[in-house]
């Protein structure tokens, strides 16, 4: 199946390519920060055309779509351009990330960053790769020196869980921090080694489906921000190299 959803991924992002730069119209969902493309719908399409087409009894859940997940043992969770306001402004990073959960457990994610060309993919008890490379995360515990990567919500302005606060309280802790508009991709260089941390608040299934399976799998931890195991319907989201998890918490918690 990783090789479908490779695939799949592969033809959305040609098409997401082929529309940078482009005059795409676009609509405000929940406020003016919070867009959706003509070119987010195209690629939900072609990406729930296949699976209809070649696994007809999966369920599907995908961003524009409003599904939400079905009885099917198989259900598909998509994000058909994570980064969308960067794809809006001409900023080049933005991925498409499709997971696929078996029984409620993700057994297989793939995010492809379109722009760099990159696939990132993991199996179940299969490693995480970058391409056709085995990556890991990184092994620093000191979060003195550690570079990290957060997102924030379209609700920011509200700061809900204080998330402004966090923001400081972590630059102030770490060698720097990173925003770079794509969770998706946030979390693969989480599993790469270039950050040693991500975390933010009010994450949705698509944005996390893929990416946590591929940290995992590269050897890292993502939890809530007590270090409990968390579920793809979780909020409150921590990926670390395992190693300044800890750290992280005790931060993140100065301003529950
Ligand atoms: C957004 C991006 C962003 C994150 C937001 C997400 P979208 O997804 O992943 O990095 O901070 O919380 O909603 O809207 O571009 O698919
Ligand atoms: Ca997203
Ligand atoms: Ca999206």
């Amino acid at each position: 199946m990783i090789d479908d959803i490779i695939y799949i991924s592969k033809e959305a992002g040609e098409l997401i390519r082929a529309k940078f730069n482009t005059n795409f119209s676009f609509e405000f969902k929940s406020n003016e920060s919070d867009l959706v493309t003509e070119v987010d719908t195209a690629s939900e399409k072609i990406i729930v055309d296949f699976i209809k087409k070649k696994y007809p009894t999966h369920g599907i859940i995908t961003e524009e779509g409003g599904t939400s997940l079905s009885k099917s043992e198989y259900n598909w969770v998509i994000d058909p351009i994570d980064g969308t306001t960067n794809f809006a402004h001409g900023l080049p990073i933005f991925a498409v990330s499709i997971g696929v959960q078996k029984n409620g457990e993700t057994v297989a994610g793939v995010v492809y960053d379109i722009m760099l060309n990159v696939v990132y993919s993991a199996e179940l008890k299969g490693g995480a790769f970058e391409n056709d490379k085995k990556i890991k995360v990184n092994d620093n515990s000191n979060l003195r020196r550690a570079l990290l990567v957060t997102g924030f919500p379209y609700n920011v302005a509200e700061n809900p869980e204080n998330a402004l606060e966090k923001f400081a309280a972590l630059t102030k802790a770490a060698r720097g921090i990173r925003r770079l508009g794509s969770a998706a991709i946030d979390f693969c260089y989480v599993a790469k080694g270039v950050f040693d941390g991500f975390w933010e608040v009010h994450l949705k299934p698509w944005d996390m489906c893929a990416g946590k399976l591929i940290v995992e799998e590269a050897g890292g931890l993502v939890t809530d921000f007590e270090g409990k195991k968390i579920d793809i319907f979780s909020k409150k989201i921590l990926a670390s190299n395992g190693k300044v998890h800890d750290a992280m918490i005790e931060v993140l918690n100065q301003n529950p």
